[in-house]
C-alpha cells in the first residue's frame, strides 16, 4: 500500500475527476466496457490501464503513425482493445501474456470487440522467452512498445524493447511509481526493486530519450515512463 499520501488521502477526487473526464473527453464504448466486466467475471485482476490512459495509449500510437506495436502483459486485452483501435490499414499488435487463461479471455473480448483476427497475435508463454523467440525470428523492429507485465522482470524486458527497436521507437512503460514506494531504496518488494533496476538502466542510458510522469485517478497513485529510441 502506499504510505506516502499521508495524512490527506485525496483517492476519493482523484477518481471522480477521472469519472468526470471520462464523461467529458471519451466516446461511450460498449466492448471496451464489456471488457472490463468479462474479465472481472472471469476472475482476472484488475490490473488494466484505466479508460483514461487507454486513450492516452491509443492517441500516441495515431501520433506517432506506429503500424508495428508490441504489447509486454495483456491480461485480457483491455489495453489492446484501445491499442488495436489506433492502428492504421495494415497495422499490426504482438502482444505477450504468460497465463493462458488471460490469454483466452483476450482473445474473447477481441472478437467483441470486433477487432479483426489478423490485427492482433497474441503469443502465450513467458515474455522473456517470448521476446528472445522474436529476436532469433529476427523479427522487423516494433514501432511502439508498451512495457505492462510482471514488474520484476522490467530491467529485462527494457533490454529486449531496446534490441527490438530502431531509431524513432517509442517505450512506454506502466506503473513506475507505484504509490511513490519507487523511492524507498530498501523495499524489499521485488516490484519495486524492479522499476528501481529498471530507472537504474535507463539513467545514463544512450540508446533512449526517456521522460517519467506521475498520475493519480481510479487506479491510484502511479506513473508511466515514456522514451524514444535514438
Ligand atoms: N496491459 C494490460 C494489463 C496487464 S496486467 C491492460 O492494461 O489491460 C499484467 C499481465 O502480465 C498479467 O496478465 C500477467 O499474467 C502478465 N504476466 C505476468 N508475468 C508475465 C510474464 N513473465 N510473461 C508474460 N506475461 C506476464
Ligand atoms: C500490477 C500490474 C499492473 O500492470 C498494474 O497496472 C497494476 C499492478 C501488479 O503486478 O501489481
Ligand atoms: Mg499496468
Amino acid at each position: 500500500m502506499n504510505t506516502h499520501v499521508q495524512p490527506q488521502d485525496r483517492s476519493h477526487t482523484w477518481a471522480k475527476v477521472d469519472r468526470y473526464l471520462e464523461r467529458k473527453l471519451l466516446m461511450p464504448d460498449a466492448t471496451l466496457e464489456d471488457a472490463l466486466s468479462a474479465n472481472e467475471v472471469a476472475g482476472l485482476p484488475n490490473y488494466d490501464v484505466s479508460p483514461l490512459q487507454g486513450k492516452l495509449l491509443h492517441l500516441l500510437i495515431r501520433m506517432s503513425h506506429a503500424k508495428r506495436v508490441l504489447e509486454i502483459g495483456t491480461l485480457g486485452g483491455y489495453s489492446a482493445i484501445w491499442i488495436a483501435k489506433a492502428l492504421p490499414q495494415g497495422g499490426k499488435l504482438t502482444t505477450l501474456e504468460l497465463d493462458p487463461r488471460h490469454a483466452e479471455v483476450a482473445r474473447i473480448n477481441l472478437r467483441h470487440a470486433a477487432i479483426p483476427d489478423e490485427q492482433v497475435e497474441i503469443r502465450v508463454g513467458d515474455a522473456r522467452m517470448q521476446l528472445a523467440q522474436l529476436e532469433e525470428e529476427e523479427t522487423e523492429a516494433f514501432d511502439f512498445i508498451f512495457i505492462d507485465a510482471d514488474k520484476p522482470s522490467n530491467p529485462v524486458y527494457l533490454e529486449a524493447a531496446l534490441r527490438l527497436s530502431k531509431p524513432g521507437t517509442v517505450i512506454l512503460a506502466d506503473n513506475v511509481v507505484r504509490g511513490g514506494e519507487i523511492i524507498e531504496e530498501s523495499s524489499t518488494d521485488a516490484r519495486v526493486q524492479g522499476i528501481r533496476e529498471f530507472f537504474e538502466r535507463l539513467e545514463g542510458e544512450q540508446r533512449i530519450e526517456s521522460t517519467a510522469l506521475q498520475t493519480v485517478g481510479i487506479k491510484g497513485y502511479d506513473g508511466f515512463m515514456m522514451g524514444i529510441v535514438s
